[in-house]
């Protein structure tokens, strides 16, 4: 019997890009996930029947690779998540994929902050540069923050160390949020933004105090959330946009749906989420009918969330 193991996408509140430098950021899961069946196959990996692609199936083949070295599966997978769209599907593939594969390896489940561990290195390594945010939300599930010096609200979950960082990884309760995501319906690779910013960084050192901006919107923005401000927390998402278009990821795209959600009367604040670059973008508002058709009119595809759900699962 074949190993099934479901992860959630996720949306980043706040803190995208400037986590992976060492500041914090605030991430839901939501309730769209990714799903994957695994067994032991006699010879080289399948992928929904086709013979495991390098480029195609960058993820599965470096997650594999540390999870489960030397070993074939046959593997199928499905989504609900756009790929490439700001919404963590990399990241619930490569949670998993590495879920399943040490399943099937082991014979029971393996602990949550192992899998989250070997899922951050596994985008790491396909992405040049990465942060344990995505992984991290999509192992635990329900809201995660990550905390650089572990000083941060929030009960302690794990830690994840490479190089010189160290991330905290938080699970923190938040009220329900009424929120809209939206995808552009334009792709673009977390690893091409990823590199935005680290060249930014490297030809204008001043960019380093918008990643610090960033952090300090992060914490406010948990503060406001645990004292139940809405108007403050869209408040700070606004200006975590603006910041995000600082760092050269925002487009003219995203500008206008982020500018037409702030129009419709009841909403608090909208950003992109994510890597940016196209991708998707939330909404905070208790106006979501509205927002959503009014995205639509702009040829975004957009639904009303349930953020805050399910973690890794995996059976039997
Ligand atoms: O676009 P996504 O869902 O892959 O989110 C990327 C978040 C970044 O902060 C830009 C990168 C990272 O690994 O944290």
């Amino acid at each position: 019997m074949p190993v099934r193991a479901s992860a959630p996408g996720k949306i980043i509140l706040f803190g995208e890009h400037a986590v992976v430098y060492g500041e914090p950021s605030l991430s839901l899961a939501l309730d769209r996930r990714i799903r994957i069946e695994a067994e032991e196959a006699p010879d080289g990996t399948v992928v929904n029947g086709e013979p495991l692609d390098p480029h195609r199936h960058a993820y599965i083949r470096q997650a594999l690779r540390l999870a489960a070295p030397h070993r074939a599966f046959r593997l199928r997978n499905e989504s609900d998540l756009p790929s490439a769209g700001g919404v963590g599907s990399s990241a619930a593939l490569s949670v998993a994929t590495v879920a399943a594969a040490l399943r099937v390896v082991r014979g029971h489940a393996a602990p949550l902050h192992e899998v989250a561990s070997l899922a951050f290195e596994t985008e790491w390594t396909v992405q040049g540069a990465a942060s344990p945010n995505d992984t991290s939300v999509a192992t635990a599930g329900g809201a995660v923050l990550l905390s650089p010096d572990g000083r941060d609200p929030g009960v302690p979950l794990w830690k994840i160390e490479r190089g010189e960082r160290t991330w905290n990884v938080h699970r923190i309760e938040l009220p329900r949020l009424p929120l809209v995501v939206a995808h552009t319906g334009m792709r673009a690779r977390t690893a091409d933004q990823v590199a935005i910013v680290r060249r930014l960084l490297d030809t204008d050192p001043s960019a380093r105090e918008v990643l610090r901006d960033i952090g300090r919107i992060t914490r406010q923005g948990v503060a406001a959330l645990l004292a139940g401000d809405l108007s403050r927390v869209g408040a700070l998402m606004d200006r975590n946009h603006a910041c995000l278009h600082a760092l050269g990821v925002d487009t003219p795209q995203l500008a206008r749906l982020t500018a037409a959600a702030r129009a419709v009367p009841g909403t608090y604040g909208a950003k992109l989420t994510g890597a940016g670059g196209g991708g998707s973008l939330i909404v905070l508002t208790d106006n979501a009918a509205d927002v959503q058709s009014t995205l639509q009119r702009l040829g975004a595809s957009a639904f009303a969330a349930v953020a805050g759900a399910r973690g890794l699962e995996v059976s039997p």
